[in-house]
């Protein structure tokens, strides 16, 4: 195969994004390459083997965006569903709606509180530390929501989610916790949600149908068995970078921390196990954090089985070496390593480092499109004039 025009490590939405409008706008010739055995990077999701529903094989993932620029494109390869996001919680065995709202405040305290007084409630219990500068997490989210809510819904699951007291975690983690005042219990409020409707990897793979994008699967940047590796490559060929900053620099300023999830799939011989596609577990004595049912990401779809059905449950852990980064952590050290290797990114030759991973940055998946449409307006001309 001859050498590219442009080398792309990473083919998940950004490296897609990427790689579509270099071929689109500049008629490029690209080679995207990915270590994993598929394309879409943490997006991608599979038809399970024993019941054919499809599962996000790296965890639920929901489109949504009132980015109309992301929405347009994204359109252009696959067609989505109406799918609207919902969650519940379980607290104490009862089950709740969230984010909180009117109707999880009326659940909690028995009540039948109209906004006004919802509103007066969660102000008086939220101002038991009124006049002090919350220390740490904890006494954060009781000045937010106060402590009935805060200690029934937000406290031990954002422990789990961190396997950290939130007395021990830094009030910075949370900027805010939304009470709403209404019984509006949808998820996201961005103008446009839905589901791919053949799926993540029918749209995921259409992105790189063209018979100028060659992808190359299981093949790994720092693997010097394989020509496109990055000590053959720098400085010689464009890249778009897409993989942990810190790999590429042989963590040479130190590793960069992540949260990472485990998900432990169980088959059970029943047609819907929860009634819902995701339900929180609030409670310190539940190990894991939410149990994901796929099946009910597509309700339309009548192939599923009426007797069986497919659950995941979610684990979050600190990420060891060799686990998959997830969610920076971002505590202040690694702030600091992030500004060091971003200042080595600038100075790498005909390299540029985008989306989650190249950046350091939790990118929902229509900001690490939008960012690769900025990165191509912005940058692709040059990168591939150099
Ligand atoms: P990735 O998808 O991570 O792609 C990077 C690719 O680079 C991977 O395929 C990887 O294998 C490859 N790579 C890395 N190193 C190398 C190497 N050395 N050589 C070759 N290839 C390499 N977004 C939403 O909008 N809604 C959601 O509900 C949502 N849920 C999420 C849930 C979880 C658990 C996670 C982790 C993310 C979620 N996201 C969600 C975010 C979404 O996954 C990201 O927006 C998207 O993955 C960003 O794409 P990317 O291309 O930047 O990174
Ligand atoms: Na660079």
């Amino acid at each position: 195969m001859s050498t590219p025009d442009l080398l792309i490590v990473g083919s998940g939405l950004f490296g897609l994004t990427i790689a579509e409008r270099a071929v689109a706008e500049h008629g490029a010739r690209v080679t995207i390459i990915d270590r994993r055995p598929h394309v879409g990077g943490n997006a991608y999701s599979e038809a399970d083997e024993q019941t054919g529903i499809e599962v996000h094989k790296y965890g639920a993932h929901l489109f949504h965006t009132s980015n109309e620029r992301v929405w347009e494109y994204v359109n252009r390869f696959t067609e989505f569903t109406g799918y609207q996001h919902k969650v519940y919680t379980t607290h104490q065995g009862e089950v709740f709606p969230m984010p909180i709202n009117l109707g999880t405040v009326n659940q909690f305290f028995r009540s039948a509180h109209t906004p006004e007084q919802a509103r007066a409630l969660i102000a008086e219990q939220a101002g038991e530390f009124a006049g002090k500068d919350p220390e740490n997490l904890n006494d954060k989210g009781i000045s937010l929501i106060g402590r009935p809510l805060y200690e029934a819904f937000i406290k031990n699951y954002t422990g789990k989610q961190w396997q950290t007291d939130p007395k021990d975690l830094p009030a910075s983690i949370i900027s805010r916790l939304p009470v709403r005042y209404t019984y509006n219990n949808r998820y996201f409020s961005d103008t446009h949600e839905g589901l791919p409707a053949q799926g993540y990897t029918a749209w995921l793979e259409r992105m790189a149908d063209h018979p100028n994008i060659d992808v190359q699967l299981d093949t790994d940047y720092f693997d010097t068995s394989q020509p496109l590796n990055r000590d053959a490559v720098r400085g010689n060929l464009p890249v778009v970078y897409t993989g942990p900053m810190d790999r590429y620099f042989d963590f040479e300023l130190g590793e960069l921390g992540w949260r990472t999830i485990d998900l432990e799939t169980e088959h059970l011989d029943v047609g819907d196990f929860q009634g819902t596609s995701v339900m929180n577990y609030a409670d310190a004595e539940t190990p894991f954090t939410r149990i994901i049912e796929p099946r009910h990401f597509h309700p339309e779809r009548t192939h599923y089985p009426s007797d069986r059905t497919v659950i995941q449950r979610e684990y979050s852990r600190f990420a060891e070496s060799g686990d998959e980064p997830y969610y920076p952590i971002n505590s202040g050290r690694d702030r600091e390593r992030l500004l060091a290797y971003r200042r080595l990114a600038d100075a790498e030759p005909r390299t540029l480092f985008g989306g989650r991973l190249g950046t350091y940055q939790y990118l929902d998946m229509h900001m690490a499109i939008g960012s690769a449409l900025s990165m191509a307006d912005n940058k692709l001309t040059d990168l591939l004039r150099a």
